[in-house]
């Protein structure tokens, strides 16, 4: 199977890549290859002529996107329908992700695929178009839904994650570490989203589909289990409630996702969070 990975060097696409090892993959980098030039994306992709396209790009700084909603839709709404459409025009299968962040958090019990979304801000409202433009330019696509990414490319200083940053932030003594204590989500690591993505684009179950690891924390629960696991002073995080924390966009305060569908299908269940996070921060390869 051959297959084009768009933003093959970010979180995720790092972690697709070998997860895809014995297929024909072909890696696209940003700036090079830009999901916005819809043109040269199309001339691109047929010449390369893929079975599937994996589209992990997104301009997903959450706050900066309620000042820059043009570039929010440009990149995660309308570039989208573009790829839909040039993947149909090309026969090929979309691979697409969106977020947990497309719920309004008042249902307070793990979101499964069909409920109702409602965004929040700006950054889940041109995500959920993005996947609401798959759904209405091609049926041969899986949209992903998945929630508080961490990955090995994260720990880049132009991409820190948030396991990252709470470690540079500590590192580099600006501490105490004001985390969010009233928003809860489930920390998920690429590499076990890509192994799953390798198992689902296998199979020919279109559609909508939740995948995180499994069980719940808050933003301050995940950062004391990154001290906790790394024999950090776990004292230098304080935990905040949103308000006092004051970022510009509104956030759900519940985001868990039940991972539905992909249980109906078989896949390999995800790991908890917490046994997910320990594996990560013993991989060897971490912070290399
Ligand atoms: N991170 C999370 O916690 C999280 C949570 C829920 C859902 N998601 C979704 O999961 C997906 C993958 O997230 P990630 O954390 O792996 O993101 P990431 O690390 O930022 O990777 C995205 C990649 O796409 C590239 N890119 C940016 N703009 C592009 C454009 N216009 N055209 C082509 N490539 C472009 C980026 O390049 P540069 O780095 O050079 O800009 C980067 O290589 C996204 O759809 C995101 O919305 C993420």
């Amino acid at each position: 199977m051959k297959i084009a990975i768009i933003g093959a060097d970010g979180q995720l696409g790092t972690d697709l890549v070998p997860a895809l090892k014995g297929q024909d993959v072909v890696p696209l980098f940003w700036p090079e290859f830009d999901v916005t030039r819809a043109e040269a994306a199309a001339e691109v992709l047929a010449r390369i002529r893929p079975d599937a396209v994996i589209n992990t790009a997104a301009f997903h700084r959450v706050d900066e996107c309620e000042d820059r909603a043009d570039r929010a839709f440009a990149v995660n709404a309308i570039a989208v329908r573009d790829l839909a459409r040039i993947c149909r025009t090309l026969g090929a299968v979309l691979v697409h992700f969106s977020t947990d962040y497309v719920f309004d958090g008042e249902k307070r019990k793990p979101y499964l695929e069909d409920d109702r979304p409602g965004p929040l801000n700006v950054y889940a409202a041109s995500k959920l178009a993005g996947e609401q433009f798959v759904r209405a330019y091609t049926e041969r696509a899986f949209v992903i839904r998945t929630c508080g990414l961490y990955g090995k490319s994260g720990c880049l200083e132009k991409r820190r994650n948030f396991v990252e940053t709470m470690l540079y932030l500590a590192s580099s003594g600006r501490v105490p570490i004001r985390v969010v204590n009233d928003q809860v989500i489930t920390p998920t690591p690429t590499m076990e989203l890509a192994a799953r993505v390798a198992e689902l684009i296998r199979t020919d179950d279109y559609g909508l589909y939740h995948m995180t690891a499994e069980g719940f924390c808050s933003w301050f629960e995940f950062a004391r289990a990154v001290f906790e696991f790394t024999g950090g002073d776990p004292s230098v995080i304080v935990p905040v409630d949103s308000a006092a924390f004051g970022a510009k966009a509104k956030r759900p305060a519940y985001s868990v996702l039940e991972n539905g569908r992909m249980k109906t299908i078989g896949l390999t269940p995800f790991s908890f969070w917490r046994d997910a996070l320990s594996a990560y921060l013993r991989d060897p390869s971490w912070g290399k």
